[in-house]
């Protein structure tokens, strides 16, 4: 079965046409959207408009789905799916207000991390708020030839940010329930697609926090500029968000990050989180 598409831009991406992801999907049409999934790391759907169970159902077809962390963000009927918002109810913020402000792969801070995720924005901002997106498996190749090499075997410990462990004034943010599901987790600096073969950078801003075996400074100072080589703007797509757009992209071998807005703006979507293997 063909499903009509297009490049999102030359760095990654793909949108996909004529699908209704509220309808149910024969073996074949997944089995396409699945393939276009790994050739593109992200693919879009616009105008979705879904429910959480259809989002849910969606989803599963790709593996079973995480309960993120962050319990109190979750949908309360539907702990599969996390509420990335800024709304309020009652004073209360009903959604991770900030999330992804630096380059990420979700749950990275996990032994093992997310496969994908799934994006349903229900309101976006008039301007900003887009989210940018970084193919990890371009960053790999455009490596020196003698940084593959160091690079291949060195091991870096991933950790939830500290900004959400500890605020400023050093009060705890995640409860102790949250920070004792989430030790500090050893990935390898270099990942190997568990379906397409292909070697990915995998260290991020958010969440590598240092380099197994080297002096702390310098390992920080190395991850900060793998995070500079794979952010360069020709390896990066920027979506700029329609409401009902689905984006779904490959953690394994992507990063992203969100672009600022003016926070008088109401911003609601909708997550789910696929698990995903202990890399290697
Ligand atoms: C996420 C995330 C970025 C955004 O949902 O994983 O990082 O644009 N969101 O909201
Ligand atoms: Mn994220």
């Amino acid at each position: 079965m063909e499903i009509e598409s297009r490049p999102l831009s030359d760095a990654l991406g793909a949108e996909l046409f004529d699908v209704d992801l509220a309808r149910p999907m024969d073996e074949t049409t997944f089995r396409t959207i699945h393939g276009a999934f790994l050739e593109h790391s992200l693919i879009l759907f616009r105008d979705q408009h879904i429910t959480p169970e259809q989002h849910i159902a969606f989803s599963r077809r790709f593996g079973g789905l995480a309960t993120h962390v962050f319990d109190q963000f979750l949908l309360p009927e539907h702990p599969e799916i996390l509420r990335v918002s800024n709304k309020r109810e009652k004073g209360e913020l009903i959604g991770l207000a900030d999330a992804g402000k630096y380059w990420h792969s979700d749950l990275a801070y996990m032994k093992r991390p997310s496969l994908g995720s799934i994006l349903h924005a229900l309101q976006v901002p008039p301007t900003g708020g887009d989210t940018l997106f970084a193919n990890m498996t371009r960053a790999y190749d455009t490596l020196p030839q003698a940084a593959k090499g160091r690079l291949g075997g060195m091991m870096a410990v991933n950790r939830v940010a500290e900004g959400r462990r500890t605020s400023v004034d050093g009060r705890i943010r995640m409860s102790k329930a949250q920070l004792t599901k989430t030790p500090d987790v050893v990935h390898p600096v270099i990942r190997t697609h568990p379906e397409t073969g292909c070697k990915s950078l995998y260290v991020s801003q958010s969440h590598t926090d240092r380099i197994v075996g080297m002096d702390l400074e310098e390992g920080r100072a190395l991850i900060r500029k793998l995070v500079a080589h794979a952010t360069r703007p020709e390896n990066i797509y920027t979506h700029k968000w329609r409401p009902y757009d689905i984006l779904m992209w490959d953690n394994r071998c992507t990063m992203h990050r969100v672009a600022p807005y003016d926070r008088r703006h109401r911003r609601h979507m909708h997550r789910t989180t696929i698990k995903g293997d202990t890399p290697y």
